[in-house]
């Protein structure tokens, strides 16, 4: 039978990097979110995609400002992950960043960084498909990237 705990299963074992989408309030405060769904979408022009869930609370904050940065999570930063997956929260509480493309914030130690504005909003069932216009985007040399797998946290084998 597909119920929601076999769907999650069974679909955690496409294994994943993990990504911070980053934002700022109309106060400019920074807002984030931890986000497995994360995709490229197109060369020409540069898009990419992520999914919130309908339930986010950071979603709204960053439709609402029209830009968003994806910041690629280290090997290492799985506090960081944590950090932003809990609602409701001061989730930048001793997390250094500075300001990026648009002022979002841009992590610290982090593998890449995508700076986006939002092109479009697809409804999805209980998420949303957020297309983003890439406007910026860089990569590091040295981090290795954070992987998730069957609802685990891994590294990429030395
Ligand atoms: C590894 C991992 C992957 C996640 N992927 C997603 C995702 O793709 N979409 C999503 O809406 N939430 C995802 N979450 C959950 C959100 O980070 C979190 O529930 C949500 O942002 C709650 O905070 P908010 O109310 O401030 O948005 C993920 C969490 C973790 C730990």
């Amino acid at each position: 039978m597909l119920t929601s705990a076999r769907f999650r299963s069974v679909l955690g074992h496409f294994p994943s990097g993990i990504v911070a989408i980053t934002g700022r309030d109309a106060a400019g405060a920074p807002a984030g979110m931890a986000v497995s769904s994360f995709t490229s979408v197109s060369l020409d022009p540069p898009l990419v995609a992520f999914l919130p869930g309908k339930a986010s609370s950071t979603f709204p904050v960053l439709a609402r400002s029209g830009t968003f940065c994806v910041n690629v999570l280290a090997a290492g930063q799985e506090d960081i992950c944590r950090a932003l997956a809990v609602s409701g929260v001061d989730k930048f509480a001793g997390l250094p960043w500075r300001p990026g493309p648009h002022g979002d914030p841009v992590l610290e130690g982090v593998v890449a960084w995508i700076g986006c504005t939002i092109e479009a909003v697809h409804d999805a069932g209980d998420h949303h498909i957020v297309v983003g216009r890439v406007d910026d985007l860089a990569a590091g040399t040295a981090a290795e990237p954070l992987l998730f797998f069957r609802s685990r946290y891994h590294h990429l084998a030395a």
